[in-house]
């Protein structure tokens, strides 16, 4: 069996690492596309690099540009090399633009589609992410859900019992794979002249708020707030995306510790050392789940409400006080939680199920 897997952002790389890795170890016959959608250094080659990665066949080099121009150059170019390469599985991960291109090229040509990370919902389709994965779920032929409720969700909008795996979050996989090798990154903490416990961490940059002026900047005077009241560094690795806005809007935060995007490396390491995360990212909402750090999370809802359950994480959406009310509740709660997300072993249950089935 001939697999493409098609990636293009950071989080998809940091996700789909477990399986190209067990892809690698069975010697599957198998190329990684690269649609381009991420094409800065500290967002995408930094990954390969670290993660020791092999080298995708393929880089469209899409760029950025608006939805319908990028997931168009995604969908036209994935499908002339999927006609040209004859993979029988496309496999995609998670919510990008990048998925929804690809299983939508994959799905007109009669190609099956693997969804990791299916069955994950916000409700809230003013988020393109929620598109993009409902369309891709609606698209596969292998649906991998992360937790039974996305499970759950698949079979309660129809799609086969057969299609749909539960494999665990690939996620628990990458921390796993990688903390010990963080550890060897001690060096982060030390340049930024943090010490364990006594910082906070952010990261920010989900179109619905840094594209608003009013919920970016209400959202910056809470995280102030967070550093101004505990008298702690709160410090945020920025977007390339949110940096933009930062610039357009006038945005200076006083108190916030500003650097450039993190490697991953590092990043695992700044998280675990955290006091706490204040985030709009999914994947550290998951990280902080997985790593017994809690969460705040800077948006009105969450597709990952398994981490609101369980006691690691809350809604604080983008009130400033909320964002500083939700950061003391969360201290003020323990740490242990079980963790939703898998055994860590999901990576090689998707292989698993692909080469079985
Ligand atoms: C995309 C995903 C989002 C995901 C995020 C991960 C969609 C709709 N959004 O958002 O779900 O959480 O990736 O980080 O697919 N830019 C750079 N360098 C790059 C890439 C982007 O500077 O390598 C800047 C450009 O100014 C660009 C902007 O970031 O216009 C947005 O990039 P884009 O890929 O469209 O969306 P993200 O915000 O990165
Ligand atoms: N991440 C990183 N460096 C950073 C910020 C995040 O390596 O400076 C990692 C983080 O550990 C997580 C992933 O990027 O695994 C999340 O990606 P992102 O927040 O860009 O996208 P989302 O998960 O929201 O789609």
């Amino acid at each position: 069996m001939k697999i493409a897997v098609v990636l293009g952002t950071r989080p998809e790389i940091i996700k789909m690492a477990p399986v190209i890795r067990e892809l690698e170890q069975r010697h599957a016959d198998y190329f990684i596309l690269h649609t381009g959608q991420h094409y800065s250094y500290n967002l995408d080659r930094v990954f390969f690099e670290q993660l020791k990665l092999p080298k995708a066949k393929y880089n469209l080099e899409v760029g950025s540009s608006s939805h319908g121009e990028q997931t168009a150059k995604i969908l036209v170019g994935v499908e002339r090399l999927l006609q040209i390469e004859q993979p029988d599985v496309v496999l995609v991960e998670g919510d990008t633009n990048s998925v929804l291109g690809a299983a939508l090229a994959a799905a007109k040509l009669r190609i099956k589609v693997g969804h990791v990370e299916a069955g994950l919902r916000s409700y809230d389709r003013r988020m393109p992410e929620e598109i993009n994965r409902v369309l891709a779920d609606h698209c596969a032929d292998y649906l991998f859900a992360p937790t039974p409720k996305a499970r759950t969700i698949l079979l309660g909008e129809g799609l086969a019992e057969d299609k749909v795996f539960m494999t665990g979050n690939t996620i628990v996989d990458a921390v796993n794979q990688n903390l010990k090798l963080a550890q060897t990154k001690e060096n982060t903490l030390k340049s930024l002249n943090l010490k364990p416990k006594e910082y906070f961490v952010v990261t920010l940059h989900r179109q619905e708020n840094v594209d608003s002026r009013d919920r970016f900047t209400s959202i910056l005077d809470g995280l102030d707030k967070v550093a101004a009241d505990f008298g702690l560094p709160v410090v945020y690795p920025v977007h390339p995306h949110s940096r933009r806005r930062m610039e357009e809007f006038h945005l200076k935060p006083q108190n916030i510790t500003l650097i450039e995007p993190a490697d991953y490396l590092g990043f695992l390491q700044m998280e675990r050392h955290a006091r706490l995360l204040l985030t709009d990212s999914g994947g550290v909402q998951e990280e902080a789940c997985i790593l017994g750090v809690p969460c705040v999370t800077l948006r009105d809802n969450t597709e990952r409400p398994e981490t609101i359950e369980v006691g690691a994480n809350m809604l604080a959406g983008a009130s400033s006080d909320r964002i500083l009310e939700c950061t003391k509740m969360m201290l003020g709660h323990t740490n242990r939680w079980t963790n939703p997300f898998g055994d860590g072993k999901a990576g090689s249950r998707i292989v698993d199920i692909l080469e079985a089935n």
